[in-house]
């Protein structure tokens, strides 16, 4: 009797243990972006080949456009482990007590993709994603969206023309501080409310990349995008970490060299959708899109530069001094 009730209790844990060998592995990402955007499509190709590479063991669920959660809350529910991985802007890192990677928000510290990527890319980029461990959150690799413009519904064309208008940022201090310098009222509000506020006047412009204007379609609601590329737009792909951790080995190193493609294929296109997304702004004919003379960004760049010493208790002066290397950035030649 004793005998048979152990084959039995033997028998069921067998059958326990191949049940939970045989369920795959569900990840849970969140973002708060339209699918037709850099991130967008990023996050649905490293769905796509890390479900094919992994055959089966690992489920990725994709929830775009802040269908889950807004900015805030995606942090929060990624440190209980409600979600596992997130994309969100290096601009709300702030929060979470990860101040240094609001450094590319400093304006103008990054002139193209391929300054950025001399930090995201080397030494500095790892210390930053290292830097997320005691916060319960594994950094795994920097996604790139665009430069951020200014909107409103009356025309921007220099710093002065912000004065008065209330203006939509992230959690960013850096972008808060840089609103304020040029007489804006900034207001924190998330990503997937901005529309509605700007339709409704709550708020009077925004700053974004084209790629995030088109495709929450704010230019039926903004006059004027201005081009004035005033700071980098980009992401951490992160995942919690007890989750990142306990997986499988073999897993987890499908999953690495799966977002390492998906890092490249973002980058690749992220110039492009932007592009992209400014010419179907022009063709919708509802903004006007202002370019910038030389001397005109050459006075934004200016306006803004106050920025950089201001936010350097925030970010640290080292790692901003580090990123100037990096991106051969001389303040005293503004
Ligand atoms: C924002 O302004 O909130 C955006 O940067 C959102 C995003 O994820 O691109």
């Amino acid at each position: 009797m004793r005998f048979k009730a152990v084959v039995v209790a033997l028998l069921s844990l067998s059958f326990a243990a191949v049940a939970s060998a045989a369920q795959p592995i569900i990840i849970k990402f969140s973002h708060v972006v339209a699918v037709d955007t850099p991130k967008g499509q990023a996050a649905a190709y490293f769905k796509k080949i890390a479900e094919e590479r992994t055959k089966g063991r690992v489920i990725i669920d994709v929830y775009p456009n802040s269908q889950l959660y807004k900015d805030k809350e995606e942090l929060e529910a990624l440190q209980l482990g409600s979600v596992q991985m997130l994309a969100p802007a290096t601009s709300k890192f702030g929060p979470m007590g990860a101040k240094m990677f609001e450094i590319f928000e400093l304006p103008y510290v990054f002139d193209n993709y391929a300054e950025v990527h001399k930090v995201t890319e080397g030494p500095v980029g790892k210390q930053l994603l290292k830097s997320l461990e005691s916060k319960g959150v594994t950094g795994l690799t920097f996604w790139d969206n665009g430069f951020r413009c200014m909107s409103a519904n009356k025309p921007i064309t220099l710093p002065a023309d912000m004065k008065g208008k209330k203006m939509r940022i992230s959690s960013s201090k850096t972008i808060e501080a840089y609103m304020r310098l040029v007489g804006a009222m900034p207001q924190v509000m998330s990503f997937g409310e901005v529309y509605q506020a700007m339709q409704t006047g709550v708020v009077d412009g925004a700053e974004n990349s084209p790629s995030n204007f088109q495709s929450q379609k704010m230019n039926e609601v903004q006059k004027y995008f201005t081009l004035t590329d005033h700071s980098y737009s980009g992401y951490a792909v992160i995942a919690n970490k007890t989750f990142w951790d306990k997986l499988p080995k073999d897993i987890r190193e499908i999953l690495e060299q799966a977002l390492k493609d998906a890092t490249q294929y973002n980058n690749k296109m992220a110039q492009k959708d932007n592009d992209d997304a400014l010419a179907k702004v022009k063709k919708a004919g509802k903004t006007q899109i202002t370019a910038l003379t030389p001397d005109q960004k050459q006075a934004w760049k200016k306006a803004l530069l106050p920025i950089h010493q201001k936010m350097e208790d925030k970010i640290g002066k080292e790692l901003i001094q580090s990123v100037y290397r990096e991106t051969n950035f001389d303040p005293a030649k503004l």
